[in-house]
């Protein structure tokens, strides 16, 4: 990037910028590439793949083919796999992030082999490789599907470099229990969100084909039905009616396949009794026959094995054979996989025949082919710093972090703040200064260096004009450690002693209290959301509450602004009335600090919107917005009566530094048949005098029909940039897809005789309201 352009860049607004990145990383995307960089710059035509993949197999022996369906993690001894590797016992190998032992590993599959069969390597690129991008629940909250496919591109482009040809994401599983830990890595509570994000992913991370350069194979997981682990309990099991199933967790997945995703992971859990891993009405009547998905799938990390775990195989070689039936063609796992032991002899027996096998392998050695990793199989180190280096992946990376925060509180306007009002700024709180927090879990091959926490990104914007103080205020820590803390090298911290941890909470009520602006950032470090990182309480955790309450109590009236980093809604019923400003900015990533802090002084302006409900508490989880029409439906917000039963903010909600008004609500048709579509249009206008972000929300509710319907649902949405007083008029099409639902009692997809209502407006309580017939 040259100087002019650079200047250029840092002139531009966020929106402004948003435009410009999105439209140079799209063409960066979609150009042709070298073959340095991998794959094919048109699609293999599928005779032809499949002409290969049967000449190949025709010449594998039994145990090659085998070999294929493993994958391993290159954990313990070495030897171990390279001779595993060297003997065609492997067809992948995950978290191999070295180029150079990329190639190594490559060399040793294909060079003394006899038909020279690449590895694929795999890797979780959840949200980045080395530019991290803000979590995945973030994502969701900019609404702006685009911007995740942008992110995923740029993700797919760097770990390609590395020689990774294979993503475990997008994660799919819809989340409607914040206690549950893995609520960060996924879009949400809403399949129709969700749905649109995993279109947007599997594009963004394979590009328009399997094989387009620069991209890799992407895996959409966990399925299905993971999110909904009882109590929140990671791992635990899951009951989810059919309805639920068809209606709600199933959609983002088959948009994953509509959009061409090549490859599935299955879960780890019970789905209504019977393991998601061993699973044959998932693996193979609903995904293979239904939906007629032909790729990849490859069980979670020991998931196969796992079968004998939860008593649902006598032995790990009858829980291969239970995986292998149901249509899982590759195991994950540490050491050795289940397949790799049981497969065999139960061909042997007769129990699996060949045909099978080379069903199982089929996929395999077709996404090889389509990646071109037989003609492209190693990585190039120098291609790869420059790529992981390039500038502009950064600039995406904060441009993102500025469209997914949202802002859920804003009295009297105190932001955006203005940059020379104040003197000594307090920043205080555990997550202001640490990089790792800043970036949130999934984050492996980051440049810690490089990490702009908020403090050190308040420093650049307001340093010069002000005195910046900070205190941690309070440790974070889990009761439980959690097993991911060795994998990314946390450095145990030196506990405080009870007095010290009084007296920091003082010293940071103190500086609160000599400083005329206070920015408390709080929240959850990374490894207290994420995998095997659920909670029992919503709590802030620690002593947060309590350094929230303390500073706040000492700044008497002088500005507190809360800045949030997490992955999960937290209790913030006090905060929601005792600070006048609140950001939730998630886990933003690499850029976080700098994107935080051009917010928080209007250098961009905040837009993004919840895609969970957030509750006042965790006594009210399962809480989500979609919930059915009941016989009471006027009492619906008083079911307890000890609290509320509405949320603390609604599924859908976020403010913008302006105002904005919907009206004129139009449908272009009052009655219609089953099959027709309707235009719904209506005009958004910012009311206010600066220039602000607003997402268009539709949610229909279906009066009457064979089973109970959600009171709302979400159809259609649009994010817009409004300058002040500026108005818009949005258009949305209600037709088959937004009108069909499964119906358990009929065991179909329905689209019935029914009236409907219309809201359009900016979030799930949208008020604006008209209503149309589907006759008979
Ligand atoms: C376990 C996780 O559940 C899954 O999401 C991940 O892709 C695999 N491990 C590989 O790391």
């Amino acid at each position: 990037m040259n100087l002019m352009m650079r200047r250029a860049l840092v002139c531009m607004d966020s929106a402004q910028l948003f435009a410009f990145v999105m439209a140079s990383l799209l063409l960066l995307f979609s150009g042709p590439g070298t073959a340095a960089q991998s794959s094919s710059s048109a699609p293999v035509d599928d005779a032809v793949i499949r002409q290969r993949v049967d000449a190949l197999l025709k010449q594998m022996t039994i145990d090659e083919k085998l070999g294929q369906l493993s994958q391993l993690f290159p954990f313990g001894p070495p030897q171990s796999i390279n001779d595993a590797v060297t003997k065609q016992q492997v067809g992948s190998l995950l978290f191999v992030t070295d180029p150079a032992e990329v190639n190594r590993y490559q060399h040793l599959a294909i060079d003394n082999s006899r038909l020279h069969i690449p590895l694929i390597f795999g890797f979780d690129v959840i949200h980045g490789y080395r530019t991290i991008f803000p979590v995945p629940i973030a994502m969701a909250a900019s609404w702006d599907p685009a911007l995740a496919g942008v992110a995923d591109a740029i993700a797919a482009k760097e770990a390609r470099s590395v020689g990774i040809a294979w993503a475990f994401g997008p994660m799919l599983d819809i989340a409607r229990d914040p206690r549950w830990g893995r609520i960060v890595e996924g879009p949400g509570e809403d399949p129709y969100l969700a749905s649109a994000l995993a279109a947007a992913e599997v594009r963004g991370l394979q590009g328009d084909y399997i094989g387009a350069p620069d991209h890799v194979l992407a895996c959409m997981k966990h399925f299905a039905g993971y999110g909904a682990a009882i109590g929140g309990r990671d791992y635990d099991e899951v009951f989810i009616p059919e309805a639920a199933l068809y209606n709600v967790y199933f959609p983002p997945f088959h948009a994953a396949i509509r959009a061409g995703i090549g490859s599935a992971m299955s879960a780890y859990m019970d789905l209504n009794d019977v393991e998601a891993t061993g699973n044959r009405w998932l693996l193979h009547d609903v995904l293979r026959d239904e939906w007629k998905f032909s790729g990849i799938v490859v069980s979670d990390a020991n998931a196969v094995r796992s079968l004998e775990n939860h008593g649902f195989a006598k032995d790990a070689s009858e829980a291969a054979l239970i995986a292998f039936r149901a249509s899982l063609n590759m195991e994950m796992a540490i050491g050795f996989t289940a397949y790799s032991k049981g497969l065999k002899p139960a061909l042997e027996r007769g129990e699996i025949s060949e045909q099978q096998i080379d069903d199982a392998v089929h996929p395999i050695l077709e996404m090889k082919i389509r990646l071109g990793l037989f003609e492209h199989p190693y990585a190039d180190a120098n291609r790869s710093k420059e790529v992981l280096g390039n500038p502009e992946h950064r600039i995406a990376a904060r441009v993102a972090a500025e469209r997914s925060a949202v802002l859920l509180r804003n009295e009297n306007a105190l932001l955006p703040l203005a940059k020379t009002a104040y003197k000594k700024v307090a920043v205080i709180g555990p997550l202001a200064d640490s990089q790792i927090d800043t970036l949130g879990s999934w984050s492996f091959q980051q440049d810690l260096a490089e990490t702009v926490t908020v403090l050190s990104g308040l420093k650049r914007k307001v340093g010069p004009q002000a005195v910046i103080s900070y205190a941690p205020g309070v440790q974070l820590s889990r009761k439980f450690p959690s097993f991911f803390d060795a994998l990314i090298h946390l450095e145990p911290q030196t506990a405080w002693t009870p007095e010290q941890a009084n007296q920091e909470i003082s010293r940071a009520a103190a500086l609160a209290g000599s400083s005329d602006l206070t920015i408390l950032v709080l929240g959850e470090a990374q490894n207290m959301t994420g995998e095997a990182a659920s909670r029992e309480s919503l709590d802030l955790p620690n002593r947060e509450e309590e350094l929230l309450e303390s500073t706040v109590a000492a700044a008497t009236g002088k500005p507190v602004v809360l800045v949030l980093l997490n992955g999960r809604p937290l209790n913030l019923k006090w905060a929601s009335e005792h600070v006048p400003a609140i950001l939730e900015a998630w886990y933003p990533g690499t850029q976080g600090g700098n994107a935080v802090s051009n917010l928080l002084f209007g250098d961009a302006i905040p837009g993004g919107k919840l895609p969970v409900t957030w509750p006042r508490n965790a006594e009210q989880v399962p809480i989500y917005y979609a919930h059915n029409t009941t016989q009471a439906p006027e009492t619906q917000g008083q079911r307890y009566w000890d609290e509320e039963s509405t949320p603390l903010y609604p599924f859908g909600y976020g403010l913008s530094y302006s105002t904005f008004a919907f009206s004129n609500l139009k449908l272009s048709r009052h009655d219609i048949k089953a099959g027709e579509a309707i235009d719904v249009s209506v005009e958004v206008e910012n009311t206010g005098a600066a220039k602000g972000d607003e997402v268009a929300e539709l949610y229909i509710h279906q009066h009457f029909g064979s089973t109970s319907r959600p009171v709302r649902e979400l159809k259609g949405f649009q994010r817009l940039t409004l300058g002040p007083h500026e108005q818009k008029t949005v258009h949305f099409s209600l037709g088959k897809d937004e009108l069909t639902y499964w119906s358990t009692p009929k065991h179909a997809w329905v689209q019935e005789p029914s009236t409907f209502d219309v809201w359009v407006g900016s979030d799930s309580t949208a008020t604006l309201h008209a209503d149309f017939n589907v006759m008979q």
